[in-house]
């Protein structure tokens, strides 16, 4: 197959980490005969720096040409501690997903049988975990109207749904759910938030559809509590953009590391491919951030994006023995030798 990937690797660790990925995705390509054309494009601080804008049109054009995207990360913390700066990386982020129509954030967690002891909980809490978070990614209160009033001493965020929103995104929960354990939970605030009383009031309409589906709702305080309590209880959880954003950070700490989440972004036509983690500036440069996030996000689009389950199960596999064989970075080492970001990827690209 020819594949046309958009490259936009952000900020930060964005360029190490995708060049791990890329290396990855080129012995595959190699391995099952397909033919990858990378194209690089600006986004975030880079782009701003560039081009004054952090989703540039180009950018925008490259990305809706391309047969998927994979994306490192956003963000610089020259930004984090200016809050009056008028253009951030972010804004980047949010206008790509919105102009992409990236409805749906699809964000894993799952143990690594090797990694085990790595994670702060308890062996016996997280043994077997393996849940999907079907995150809301372009409306909720990062896209409502905000603003400043009275002389710019009250500010706000205004959060809002519509059903159609909220219904798409049930469906993607499902229909997921259908392909699993048919355990579905609908995550919200609906004791206190009339946006999650239309959430909650849109998914039971749509239980009918789906009768085998056996659906909770649960409040999002006492998710991120049983979360890590009892991460088993759950298989696929639909939440609106915050509350998303914030318990998928939470997941990832089952897993024993943030870089080792990987994600996907769908929508009707595009889907971009990216680690749950950040731009990890603090290590910007150093050859240490682990790349396994988003070498499993670009296994995500053999799977998802090219229909290529094979090519997908080769990555997932080198990526198991690497960390069996403790190929690891030194947010996974502690006591054992921490590898480099290339040497890991080196490692995966000599084994596959
Ligand atoms: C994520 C990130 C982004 C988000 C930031 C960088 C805007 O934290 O992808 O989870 O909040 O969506
Ligand atoms: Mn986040």
């Amino acid at each position: 197959m020819r594949l046309n990937i958009a490259l936009l690797a952000g900020d930060g660790i964005g360029p190490e980490i995708t060049e791990q990925a890329v290396k990855v995705c080129d012995a595959i390509a190699k391995k099952f005969n397909h033919k990858i054309s990378w194209i690089p494009a600006l986004t975030g601080a880079a782009a701003i720096d560039a081009v004054g804008e952090p989703y540039p049109d180009e950018t925008h054009e490259i990305c809706i040409k391309a047969d998927a995207v994979l994306f490192g990360a956003i963000g610089h913390p020259r930004f984090d501690n200016d809050p009056t700066a008028k253009v951030r990386p972010e804004q980047g982020l949010l206008k790509m997903r919105k102009k992409l129509g990236l409805f749906a954030n699809i964000r894993p967690t799952f143990t690594f049988p090797s990694l085990i002891d790595n994670s702060p909980l308890k062996r016996e809490r997280i043994e077997g975990t393996d849940l999907v978070f079907l995150r809301e990614l372009t409306g909720g209160i990062y896209f409502g109207e905000k603003g400043r009033k009275e002389n710019g001493n009250v500010a706000y965020d205004n959060c809002v749904y519509s059903r159609e929103e909220v219904t798409r995104l049930a469906k993607k929960g499902f229909e997921l759910a259908m392909t699993r354990s048919k355990k579905l939970c609908c995550v919200d605030k609906a004791n206190v938030l009339e946006t999650s009383r239309l959430w909650r009031e849109t998914v039971q309409a749509m239980e009918k559809d789906f009768p085998e589906v056996e659906v909770s709702y649960e409040f999002v305080d006492a998710v991120a509590m049983r979360l890590v309590q009892w991460p088993n209880s759950y298989d696929v959880l639909i939440t609106e953009n915050l509350f998303g954003d914030i318990l998928t950070d939470e997941a990832s700490v089952i897993s024993g590391s943030m870089g080792l989440m990987p994600s996907a972004s769908v929508g009707e036509k595009y889907s971009l491919y990216e680690p749950i983690h950040g731009s990890y500036p603090q290590a910007t440069g150093k050859d240490i951030a682990n790349p396994l996030a988003t070498v499993l996000s670009a296994a995500m689009m053999f799977e998802d994006a090219f229909n290529l389950p094979n090519e997908a199960k080769a990555i997932r596999d080198v990526v198991n023995r690497s960390l069996a064989e403790g190929i690891i970075t030194e947010d996974l080492a502690g006591e054992s030798k921490a590898y480099k970001t290339s040497e890991v990827g080196d490692w995966l690209v000599e084994n596959l």
